[in-house]
């Protein structure tokens, strides 16, 4: 059954997919990660896989939604049997709907952190504060498995009204008045470090390129970032793509997509060390970075409660525009296979989320060591949980583009496309050859025992593999080819 909902305006998909997109991916974990490699070089290396990994890969999940309009789950179903490929690659829509269950468990709980910070911030209770007082206060927050999983309930719940109201009345409605207001935030609190911070040294960090600086394992980083910063490879993209009106451009809005993205990334980073460096703090602070280095920043500014408190409600904004999107691919394909009722569906997703959640709540407190995990896996569960998204979502968007790249026929390509034959060869050429070997090495990162110059070697293998999975798993190539 296909749900034959569409987005009410040609510019909604645009709109949902920089929501999904901008979160605290860009807004915590890509200034901490430049930070901690070396500012310009780590951007340098983001920036280019956004555009030769990042984009074809959004190019190759938009269309498959779209092409399918179904959830991802039964889209792939639907599509691997119009296709007449192995069945094997409904794995696409399985994969995806674990990661979205797993990365909101975790998700909810780090942006229930940002809901504790903005009410200090508004509050006034960290003005003046020193960088004892701060560190104490997040290691206290952190120990409380009571007040994480108040906040964690909060936020999870948030975004479950909003997803149970349905995509026009819910996510539509709230994502129009959600992403212009955070453009607003972002760009007073850009304003607000230009004005108090130290701007220069913030620009100089982030746009001073020297390559000597990026470790392979940066390398990597940056790679694993530009994934996880568009949402790729979970379905996520898949699901509002099904709902995109058919004659927006595709091309055309997946830059869109990654230009907006990025350049939130980078107006956060700048507003960011603008206030670290101006209040004489360390970059490299790690994910301390927004919730200990900057609220120290915040301490010793004028205004700095108040504009702390409007910059942590555009994190949970971000953060919120986020978790819709994760919970309805899911949600989406409850409704399709089991004609659940939405309000059913979303309520199903998010309290077993909410539930795995709480592995997440412990492993900063009660279950910090000693537990089953760290026998088995030699980590924390939370840990252990994001090892398992870091794998599952490279993967997820390998095979995406294997599929869209091996699978789809030149005309469908090109009917949702809308391209010359010049940019359908080049896109072409990235999912099926480039994307796969890149998606290869961020997978290896997470293979600790790999050692150094095996990577490359893998990465050829990789590429001969695509190869091989274009010939072997589908079964009738088209003779349009
Ligand atoms: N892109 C989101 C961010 O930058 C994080 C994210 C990764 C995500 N995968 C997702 C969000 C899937 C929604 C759906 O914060």
């Amino acid at each position: 059954m296909s749900t034959h909902n569409v987005w009410t305006h040609k510019g909604t998909f645009l709109l949902a997919a920089v929501g999904s997109a901008v979160g605290l991916g860009n807004l915590w974990r890509f200034p901490y990660l430049a930070g901690e490699n070396g500012g310009g070089a780590f951007i340098l290396v983001y920036a280019l896989t956004i555009f030769a990994v990042g984009i074809p890969i959004l190019i190759a999940e938009t269309m498959l939604g779209r092409a399918s309009r179904r959830s991802p789950i039964m889209g792939m179903q639907h599509l691997t049997h119009t296709h007449k490929t192995s069945r094997a690659w409904e794995s696409i829509g399985w994969l995806g709907a674990a990661s979205a269950f797993l990365i909101l468990s975790f998700y909810s709980v780090i942006a229930g952190w940002a809901l504790h910070y903005t009410w200090q911030m508004l509050t006034g209770s960290l003005a003046g504060a020193d960088a004892e007082t701060i560190g104490a206060g997040f290691d206290a927050l952190l120990a409380s498995p009571g007040l994480l999983t108040l906040y964690h309930t909060l936020f999870i719940i948030a975004s479950g009204l909003i997803v149970g109201l349905g995509i026009h009345r819910g996510i539509e409605s709230s994502l129009r008045i959600l992403m212009p207001a955070l453009f607003v935030i972002l760009l007073v609190v850009l304003a607000y470090g230009i004005a108090t911070g130290d701007f220069a040294a913030a620009a100089s960090f982030l746009f001073t390129f020297d390559i000597a600086e990026l470790s392979l394992e940066g390398w990597l980083e940056a790679m694993g970032q530009s994934f996880f910063t568009l949402s790729l490879g979970m379905g996520a993209i898949m699901a509002y793509g099904a709902y995109m009106s058919g004659e927006a451009s595709l091309t055309r809005t997946a830059f869109a997509i990654a230009v907006v993205d990025t350049a939130v990334a980078m107006v956060a980073g700048l507003a960011i060390f603008s206030l670290v460096f101006g209040a004489g703090l360390d970059a490299g602070s790690g994910p301390g970075l927004m919730f200990v280095t900057l609220p120290l920043a915040f301490a010793e500014m004028p205004f700095g409660a108040l504009v702390g408190g409007v910059f942590f409600i555009l994190v949970l904004g971000a953060a919120i525009s986020s978790s819709i999107s994760l919970i309805e691919p899911v949600a989406a394909f409850l409704v399709e296979r089991f004609d659940l009722t939405r309000p059913q569906a979303v309520t199903a997703m998010v309290v077993a989320s909410w539930a795995l959640g709480l592995l997440t709540v412990v492993s900063f407190n009660l279950w910090a060591e000693g537990t089953l995990f760290h026998a088995l896996f030699g980590r924390s569960a939370f840990e252990f949980i994001e090892l398992l998204t870091n794998i599952f979502m490279p993967l997820g968007g390998l095979l995406i583009a294997l599929f869209a790249g091996w699978a789809l026929t030149h005309g469908e390509v090109m009917k949702e496309m809308r391209t010359n034959e010049g940019w359908f060869a080049t896109w072409r050429f990235l999912v099926r050859f480039v994307a796969p070997a890149a998606v290869a090495f961020v997978f290896l990162r997470s293979i600790p025992q790999v050692e150094g110059y095996l990577i490359p070697a893998i990465g050829a293998l990789v590429i001969v593999g695509a190869f091989a999975a274009g010939r072997t798993f589908l079964a009738e190539p088209s003779q349009e080819r």
